[in-house]
């Protein structure tokens, strides 16, 4: 299938800081990618140079088969096929809801009949039916924030870009909205370049998941592959690999690290790529998901066995979570179903796969 947008080499700076140095990357027709990466990376700058709303110093730019920016080609945001929702909402304040939805549908001359229509069917998508004759200043957050989708909607773009549209929501709304529009964003097939702080709301809306850091895309993958193979520690801090150990790589064989910590030593898998970058001597920090650590029983099969002593517990309703300290000093986080007490001396455990090594 022909890429529905081609980015190549995009290049954009702020005075002397480079902030998107060489992106390019391809989507197909109804793929949703999330934009990962720690504050100031420049997701909103990439969304923007997408929009036409910033121009990039260098890059060539194709949506729906428009060239919409090269060497000496710059296509207006007005004339691009996409619509954008912002994170502020941006909602005309001196105009109803039913007047913020339709006036991107004038602007682009559709007919009142069709306007009718396309008002009627995102309102209705987006429970907005009671509230199209109040004013933004009426609404509540959440619901300013469903009037910006809709609006965005409305305009049935090609592509659809989403700047932390969910971010200003309370928690409960959030979760409700992001699988509300994780189901529209596939019943519509539209394409979406969708910018989060949340790996929850990425792991629920994306096909893919591209991180931004230091100006490159650290890693474009899927929400599975990106959770259990991320390629740098960046990407597993945001992966949420909680827990983290130094130590010191002492053998490698067959793809399997040995690495000391004092007074243990971890097993872990290399990955692939991973091989000729890592060597005996390495300091490295091996990193591992709180769902990777076990305690006791169930882990015979588990390589990586180590005794630890529990220094906190916290209850968490369903589970309790345990902060240990190992013999080197350094501590593990796990979560468990059963309730031990402070002191309590724990063989933990965790598989030599799950297991992730980064060089310090
Ligand atoms: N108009 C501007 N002038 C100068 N610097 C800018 C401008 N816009 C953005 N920057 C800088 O570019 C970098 C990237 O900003 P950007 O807003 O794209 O980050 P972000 O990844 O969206 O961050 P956040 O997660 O906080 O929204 C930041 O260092 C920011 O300070
Ligand atoms: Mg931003």
């Amino acid at each position: 299938m022909e890429p529905i947008l081609k980015i190549n080499d995009v290049q954009k700076s702020f005075g002397m800081t480079k902030v998107l140095d060489g992106i390019s990357f391809e989507m197909i027709e109804g793929e949703c990618i999330c934009l990962l990466g720690s504050s100031g990376s420049g997701k909103s700058t990439l969304l923007q140079i997408i929009a036409g709303l910033l121009k990039a110093e260098h890059g060539e730019i194709n949506m729906s088969g428009l060239q919409a920016l090269s060497r000496n080609k710059f296509i207006p945001p007005e004339k691009r096929p996409i619509n954008m929702v912002f994170q502020d909402y941006a909602l005309w304040p001196h105009m109803t809801v039913r007047k913020n939805i339709e006036y991107g549908l004038k602007m682009s001359k559709v007919p009142e009949s069709i306007r009718r229509k396309r008002i009627e069917s995102v309102s209705q998508l987006l429970q907005l039916k009671g509230l199209l004759n109040r004013l933004p200043s009426e609404l509540s957050g959440g619901q300013q924030q469903r009037v910006g989708i809709a609006r965005a909607l409305a305009t049935e773009p090609n592509i659809l870009l989403m700047d932390e549209p969910l971010s200003n929501l309370d928690v409960k709304l959030r979760t409700e909205m992001r699988s509300e529009l994780a189901n529209i964003l596939r019943r519509l097939s539209i394409t979406t370049i969708y910018v989060t702080h949340d790996m929850m709301e990425a792991f629920a809306l994306a096909d893919r998941i591209l991180v931004l850091h230091q100006g490159k895309i650290a890693q474009l993958a899927s929400p599975q592959k990106m959770y259990e193979e991320p390629e740098t520690l960046g990407v597993a801090q945001l992966m949420g690999y909680q827990n983290r150990l130094k130590g010191k790589i002492t053998s490698i064989n067959d793809g399997t690290a040995t690495i000391h910590c004092g007074e243990y030593s971890v097993k872990g898998t290399l990955q692939t790529g991973q091989n000729d970058k890592l060597s005996v001597g390495d300091d490295v920090l091996v990193m591992l998901q709180l769902e990777a650590i076990h305690f006791d029983s169930v882990s015979f099969q588990l390589e990586n066995y180590i005794e630890a002593k529990i220094v906190q517990v916290i209850y968490e309703g369903s589970r309790w979570r345990y902060r240990l300290e190992m013999k080197d000093g350094q501590y593990i986080e796990a979560l468990h179903t059963k309730k031990q007490s402070l002191d309590d001396i724990m063989n933990i455990s965790f598989s030599v796969q799950q297991t992730r090594i980064f060089k310090l």
